[in-house]
């Protein structure tokens, strides 16, 4: 089965059409620079160019970086304000006339994995969080999502844990891959004790960096592993969300 996926993300909004049984791209990815500032209405025109780019017409996801309920996008954390409160999903489906899926980003990231990456075949509690920008946390409890955990958001060294150990935050400040990997350490280490998770999957694009930053995991006592899908996560989880309905495992995609 054929689904569009598109992910919405801080620098660039990126749509490929996903084979939803293997988790394979079908097409190259197509990019379009995230527009500045990132209003819906201009977020929402690069999405439509994508959706005509691949002359689409069937089931498609969208991956946004906030909260996303009701069809609405509830947050806006890394994005602009108007965003809060947006019906996404209708303004898609007036331009698309057909049923249009809006998740969570790392929602459809942690879809993604669970399906056919890092998570897959695993039951009990899985937390899949992406350190990019922001920090994404997506749980699953034997295969079902818990939508819209916003567990970047906790404090964390007197700060939003996000804007403390977000891949961002290594950046902004130069860290060094032990510093960071120390805050990442201290974090995790506090998710533990709240959601006492069977396994941690780390992905964001830092996840190609996992061997710099893993031996500083030292507190987690919970089974870890770096995401496998690397950047193509966001896209198909995205996909997988348009024929999501409510376990990953036995996701019905023939
Ligand atoms: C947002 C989350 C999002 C994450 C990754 C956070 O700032 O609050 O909803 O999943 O960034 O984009």
């Amino acid at each position: 089965m054929e689904v569009l996926g598109i992910d919405i993300g801080g620098s660039g909004v990126k749509g490929a059409i996903v084979d939803v049984k293997t988790g394979e791209l079908l097409t190259s990815r197509y990019r379009i620079p995230t527009p500045h500032p990132a209003t819906p209405e201009a977020v929402l025109k690069t999405v439509e160019e994508i959706i005509e780019h691949f002359e689409w017409h069937g089931l498609m996801g969208v991956g946004y970086p906030g909260v996303v309920k009701g069809g609405k996008t509830r947050t806006a954390a890394n994005v602009h304000e108007r965003w809060i409160n947006f019906p996404v999903e209708m303004e898609l489906e007036r331009f698309t006339g057909q049923r249009v899926r809006v998740i969570n980003d790392a929602d459809a990231a942690g879809l993604a994995e669970m399906r056919f990456g890092a998570g897959r075949d695993r039951d009990g509690v899985v937390v899949m969080i992406t350190l990019g920008t922001g920090i994404g946390v997506a749980m699953f409890t034997d295969g079902h999502l818990v939508p819209n955990l916003e567990l970047g958001h906790i404090e964390l060294g007197g700060e939003d844990a996000e804007h403390h150990a977000a891949d961002s935050a290594r950046e902004r400040e130069d860290l060094s891959w032990k510093k960071w990997g120390k805050r990442v350490d201290r974090y995790l280490y506090t998710l533990e004790k709240l959601l006492w998770p069977d396994l941690f999957i780390i992905g964001g694009g830092v996840s190609k960096d996992w061997n710099k930053f893993a031996p500083y995991l030292e507190k987690v006592n919970v089974e870890i592993v770096p995401a496998e899908m690397r950047n193509q996560a966001g896209i198909v989880g995205a996909a997988l969300a348009g024929v999501y309905e409510g376990n990953i495992h036995t996701i019905a995609v023939e």
